[in-house]
């Protein structure tokens, strides 16, 4: 059984003012119709042979969404009375944690598929493939991640250093999560990290044998928080005390950097190359480049006019907007908010949230 984990936590600060606190990234249609979490949802098929694929995904997600989760789930057919709600966020790998306990009480042991809701992967039938050549690892035991071929020294992702070859498949030899630009450099170099593209595959049982040897105590809080919990409706409810008190860690720190090290857990790390046009749209410039753009290289949303404007994105939600001779321009207009922006300077929005921020 391969059994679909969406992490629904993040906030997409640097896609301002389109995502806001009361509307997440992966909750908007950044690309195309389908929001983010749709999307996401509806990118794993049935595996015919290979997997036996169950279309419920166990939903990971802030209680605060819970609603709009569901129907968003609802509206793509692909509903789940499994949305694990979290009264605060303790990052992935509580998430996780939370999303494979109660994955494996209800079917032993299946194959988890962790996919983070907030990405893009244009290339259905690769990412399927991907995702087959990851099934026989994972069943063994592995713990499979899936690289990206690295172009630039992002200092956001996870470098995976690629080790032998073993089937489709290449040994994990080491893990760095978020290096600095310099170290960055090295590795894209050296042409042997592959980029973490935050997707997963293992077996329930294995990803908790990991927290309990890596992370006891983020093991036995998400442990107490998931019993003491209970379902309502479509939605799991933890305990809030026992999560509260859980340690906060990512996946990547809190697991992956030690599996690649430890080798006396027994669980062996995998990369499956994925060339499926991954992006994690991380801020307007990324969007832009996943997105279809018109002769000049454009991307329009809502009633736009331009005119003598190139390399452009620009989103109009409430009215007309209306360019000329503009080049390499971010301008995304919205009820109370309109942004413009050198494209460029992206990474730079979030001082623009955090400036907000501290007005309140
Ligand atoms: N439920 C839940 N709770 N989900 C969460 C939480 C949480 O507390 N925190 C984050 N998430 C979700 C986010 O919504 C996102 O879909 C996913 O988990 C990954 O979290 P990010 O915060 O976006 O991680 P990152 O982008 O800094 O780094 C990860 O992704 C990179 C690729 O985009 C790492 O896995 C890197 O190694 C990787 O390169
Ligand atoms: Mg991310």
């Amino acid at each position: 059984y391969l059994q679909p984990v969406i992490l629904s936590g993040g906030s997409g600060t640097r896609l301002w003012p389109l995502s806001r606190e009361q509307y997440p990234k992966q909750l908007l249609p950044l690309v195309g119709t389908d929001t983010m979490l749709q999307a996401t949802a509806l990118r794993i098929q049935d595996g015919g042979d290979d997997y036996t694929l169950i279309e419920a995904p166990v939903v990971v997600c802030n209680e605060e969404y819970r609603f709009i989760t569901a129907e968003q789930l609802r509206a793509a057919g692909r509903p789940s009375n499994h949305i694990v709600l979290e009264p605060v966020g303790r990052n992935t790998a509580p998430a996780l944690t939370l999303a494979a306990l109660l994955a494996h009480r209800d079917k032993a042991d299946p194959i988890l598929l962790v996919m983070p809701a907030d990405h893009v992967i244009r290339d259905a039938d690769a990412f399927q493939i991907a995702i087959k050549k990851g099934i026989p690892h994972a069943v063994a035991g592995a713990m499979v991640t899936f690289g990206i071929v690295a172009d630039r020294p992002e200092t956001g992702y996870g470098y995976i250093r690629r080790g032998k070859v073993v089937d489709d498949a290449y040994v994990i030899d080491r893990f760095v999560e978020k290096p600095d630009a310099a170290t960055a450099q090295t590795y894209i170099d050296s042409g042997d990290y592959l980029w973490n593209s935050g997707l997963f595959m293992m077996r329930a049982s294995v990803w908790l044998r990991a927290m309990d040897h890596f992370q006891p105590a983020m093991a036995d809080a998400c442990r107490a928080a998931f019993e003491g919990g209970k379902q309502d409706h479509d939605f799991y409810r933890i305990d809030k005390a026992a999560f509260e008190s859980c340690p906060a860690d990512s996946i990547d720190y809190a697991i992956m950097e030690k599996l690649a090290t430890a080798s006396t857990l027994g669980i062996d790390g995998r990369i499956i190359p994925l060339d499926a046009g991954w992006s994690d749209v991380g801020a307007w410039d990324a969007l832009w480049d996943v997105s279809e753009k018109d002769g000049a290289g454009n991307v329009v949303r809502g009633d736009v006019m331009l005119v003598q404007a190139s390399n452009n994105l620009v989103f109009a939600q409430e009215r007309l907007v209306a360019c000329v001779g503009i080049d390499n321009l971010v301008i995304v207009e919205t009820s109370d908010a309109v942004m413009v922006a050198d494209k460029s300077n992206m990474q730079e929005v979030k001082q623009i949230v955090a400036r907000l921020k501290g007005q309140k």
